[in-house]
């Protein structure tokens, strides 16, 4: 039930800092370590290559899942769109596993490629918020993300949950290995519930933004580097499916190999900045392109912020800044869709789950 909130979409939304500590208390050991099954430690450990495969806002999850993995775990990870997979199958390694991501377990498009996978053997995971589900009786394991029912056709608090659990199997994976570990995952990701709660309080100012960039706009660009391209891409999914904008993400040091030429004045560019590494270089995307006079927002992070930024968000580990940095885009794209009377928890021409190919 939706309570006291207009949409369902808004409450999920709200309840992420309650999913993450939900995440925290599912997979803690009395000592305080990440518990994980034996049988998923055992299959990742034996893996030499990791397959990810999802589609729409859980491949934008895989994408950071494979970073988390790569970066904290120092296994090498692949991610595939689900539709695409069958028709340029890579070269697979000699003992991979599958990791399918899905919010409802139901997706056609990750099912064709389990049944293949099943029938040459491999070994299947699928991280899901419905254990019971399709995918998950079909996999040989399931990880939960225990998010509670998703009703908006546009995935949040899944999303989130998605790249929690990511954190806790790549941690899992690194101790099964022997990597040490300069953090304490669970403790990173309290931090992380507690950044959301601030911006799920922010709502006023992230409604202005939408008011600010969003309201007559036919286009909307999100640029970032590193783990922010990803965020970008599904601030531009969540941005397009409920407010109808024409939205797309790209990595910033694209610009210049050709959207730049769709910049014009007032052309609204949203560049997110949580990595260090990268700032100077977004930074200076961003100036590029209000050169050329678009309407820029500067989303960063405390300890990186400049006067003239849009918005800042709380400061988390580096590996975790996409489950804050998601949020000001899905709060931003819901006020889109508002004030445009856009049906937000039903957009045109959706399904909440896509059981057909
Ligand atoms: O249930 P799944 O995670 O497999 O669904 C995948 C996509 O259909 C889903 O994420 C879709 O892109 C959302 N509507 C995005 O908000």
């Amino acid at each position: 039930e939706k309570g006291t909130y207009p949409h369902f979409m808004l409450k999920e939304i709200d309840e992420q800092p309650f999913v993450i500590r939900n995440i925290i208390q599912k997979y803690q050991n009395e000592d305080g370590s990440v518990r994980l099954d034996d049988d998923i430690r055992e299959a990742m450990k034996g893996s030499d290559r990791i397959y990810i495969i999802a589609a729409g806002t859980s491949y934008h999850a895989g994408l950071v899942g494979k970073q988390l993995i790569e970066k904290i775990a120092q296994r090498p990870v692949e991610v595939h769109i689900a539709s695409e997979f069958l028709y340029n199958m890579p070269l697979l390694s000699e003992n991979p596993l599958f990791i399918f991501i899905s919010q409802s377990g139901e997706t056609a498009d990750l099912r064709g490629v389990l049944v293949e996978v099943k029938k040459r053997g491999h070994k299947a995971l699928t991280v899901t918020n419905v254990p019971g589900s399709t995918l998950s009786r079909e996999a040989d394991f399931t990880l939960h993300t225990y998010a509670g029912p998703e009703i908006a056709v546009a995935s949040t608090k899944a999303y989130t949950a998605q790249m929690a659990v990511f954190t806790l199997l790549a941690v899992d994976t690194a101790k099964a290995k022997g990597v040490n570990l300069d953090f304490d995952p669970l403790q990173e990701l309290a931090i992380v519930a507690n950044a959301m709660e601030t911006l799920t309080d922010q709502k006023e100012q992230l409604e202005q933004v939408a008011r600010d960039y969003l309201t007559i706009t036919r286009n909307c660009f999100f640029i970032g580097r590193a783990v922010d391209f990803y965020v970008g891409l599904e601030g531009a999914l969540k941005l397009k499916e409920i407010s109808y904008i024409q939205a797309e993400g790209f990595a910033g040091g694209e610009l210049k190999h050709g959207t730049i030429a769709l910049i014009e004045d007032g052309t609204p560019v949203i560049a997110l900045a949580t990595q260090k590494h990268v700032n100077l270089s977004i930074r200076g995307n961003v100036k590029e392109v209000a050169a050329r006079g678009a309407n820029t927002c500067i989303i960063s992070m405390e300890g990186m912020e400049e006067e003239d930024d849009a918005f800042v968000l709380p400061a988390v580990h580096e590996f975790l800044t996409p489950l804050v940095a998601v949020i000001p885009m899905q709060l931003i794209s819901y006020y889109a869709a508002l004030h445009r009377d856009c049906d937000v928890d039903k957009p045109r021409n959706l399904a909440k789950s896509v059981t057909v190919e």
